[in-house]
């Protein structure tokens, strides 16, 4: 039964029902108006953390319970925090102790019942978000390795050499591991460099996208396994072994027509001249070459020229999207990293201007308008952690809660899952070295999901 309108005032004592949750103290008896010092103190021990309206002297005042005086006459407790749980679920119990206590008036949320289905879903869900915790752990420290191998790999490139053993290393320990899916949380939650951790996170969300599109779309894959779907990917930026590392790591960003910025551009060419000499299959060498081409091949930022976007791949059209959305999320030396839902809604804008629509819209479906580890806040100023991409309105993910509306760091996290929970709704997305300092990713896998 969802009831939108749950919100109800004025209900006294005997109207009280296991099916409420009290959200605010509204009548007391006599010793409340006005409060002698021991009543005052034991209010204030009593309901510490909450928010309190009084009448002093004539004037109502709303304050945090601590700032109580005495004299002071008690019209409203509310904004109970979450270790007060026990005065705010309505019980038998409780219904006794408020009587004794002389609270006589409540506002309350009617709590949803839920079908047993409903309870068997979101028993998964809390197991599913679970597991994605636990993986993310275990998948951070192979996606740092994974990076320093491409680092290495790009190195050697310089030198000549072009020795993939320990990037295959990498490679087969992700698919064994099916980290990929976890990496791409990774990327929501934690910036990257410009270039090798760039590489992972794009290889990472090439294969859960990559799988799940052709899957729907009803093509068949060209790779022969999916550990040729991830290499491929890791190999995108192949070509920027040629180009020299001060650039490459440079924090300026280049003039339109620098030497700096020519070399930087040649290196899908360079790419796919290596990649061929490497004996690499053709669909690999194409997504190096082509994935900075545009729908709008005339658009400065579309390269190499003299390419016609009709004969480019699927698979190089789609490593297009997802480099374009890794650059805006992961940080670049020379700008902030976008939100993922706002690197979402800025390509959105693009795609069918610059990017393919359709593949844009896979990709969409499958990432989420807020992808997964993306740090959003609530209607009702709670924020918290994007755990899924639903099924059906991609506004209406399950969320993670991990702060009240107070700014406080909850030590349980509730698993929010919007698909039911009508009244409540994502307010906007958060930034999330400005909301969780470094430490996101410590955050992240440290939530307890109830
Ligand atoms: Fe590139
Ligand atoms: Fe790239």
């Amino acid at each position: 039964m969802v009831n939108d309108n749950s919100q109800q005032s004025g209900i006294s004592l005997n109207e009280l029902s296991s099916q409420m949750m009290i959200t605010a103290y509204t009548g007391f008896n006599d010793k409340y108006s006005p409060m002698d010092k021991q009543t005052g103190d034991w209010v204030k021990h009593n309901f510490k953390g909450t928010m309190i309206r009084v009448n002093r002297g004539g004037t109502d005042l709303e304050i945090p319970v601590d700032q109580l005086q005495e004299g002071d006459s008690l019209l409203k407790v509310f904004g109970f925090p979450a270790n007060l749980e026990k005065l705010v679920k309505v019980s038998n119990g409780l219904i006794k102790e408020l009587e004794k206590r002389g609270f006589t008036e409540f506002e309350v949320k009617k709590i949803k019942q839920r079908t047993p289905e409903q309870q068997e879903k979101r028993k998964q869900s809390v197991r599913k978000a679970e597991d994605l915790v636990q993986k993310v752990k275990e998948s951070v420290e192979i996606r740092d390795k994974a990076s320093k191998a491409v680092e290495n790999l790009m190195d050697s490139g310089r030198q000549g050499k072009t020795n993939t053993s320990e990037i295959l290393g990498f490679v087969d320990s992700i698919v064994s591991s099916s980290s990929a899916e976890a990496i791409t949380a990774i990327s929501s939650l934690k910036e990257s460099d410009q270039t090798y951790a760039h590489c992972i996170d794009v290889g990472a969300i090439f294969q859960v996208v990559y799988l799940k599109a052709i899957e729907k779309l009803g093509v068949k894959s060209v790779f022969k396994d999916e550990q040729e779907i991830l290499l491929s990917s890791f190999l995108h930026d192949f070509g920027k072994a040629k180009v020299p590392k001060e650039i490459l790591d440079s924090t300026v960003r280049f003039e339109r027509d620098s030497k700096e910025m020519q070399l930087m551009q040649n290196h899908p060419v360079y790419g796919a001249e290596m990649l061929t000499a490497m004996n690499m299959p053709s669909h690999i060498v194409d997504m190096a070459h082509y994935h900075h081409i545009k729908l709008d091949t005339s658009m400065a930022s579309s390269y190499p020229k003299g390419v016609n976007f009709e004969d480019i791949s699927l698979e190089a059209r789609m490593i297009a999207i997802i480099d374009i959305y890794q650059a805006l999320v992961g940080k670049r030396s020379y700008k902030k990293s976008w939100a993922p839902p706002a690197a979402i809604r800025f390509i959105d804008s693009l795609a069918g201007v610059e990017y393919d629509l359709d593949i844009w819209n896979e990709f969409m479906q499958i990432m989420g308008r807020y992808p997964k580890g993306s740090a959003v806040e609530l209607n009702e100023g709670s924020q918290g952690f994007v755990i899924s991409v639903p099924e059906k309105d991609l506004d209406r993910p399950q969320v993670v809660v991990v702060r009240n509306a107070k700014g406080e760091n909850l030590e349980h996290h509730e698993l929010i899952d919007l698909e039911y929970e009508e009244d409540v709704s994502i307010t906007k997305e958060l930034d999330n070295y400005e909301t969780f300092g470094d430490n996101v990713i410590e955050f992240f896998t440290s939530l307890q999901v109830i």
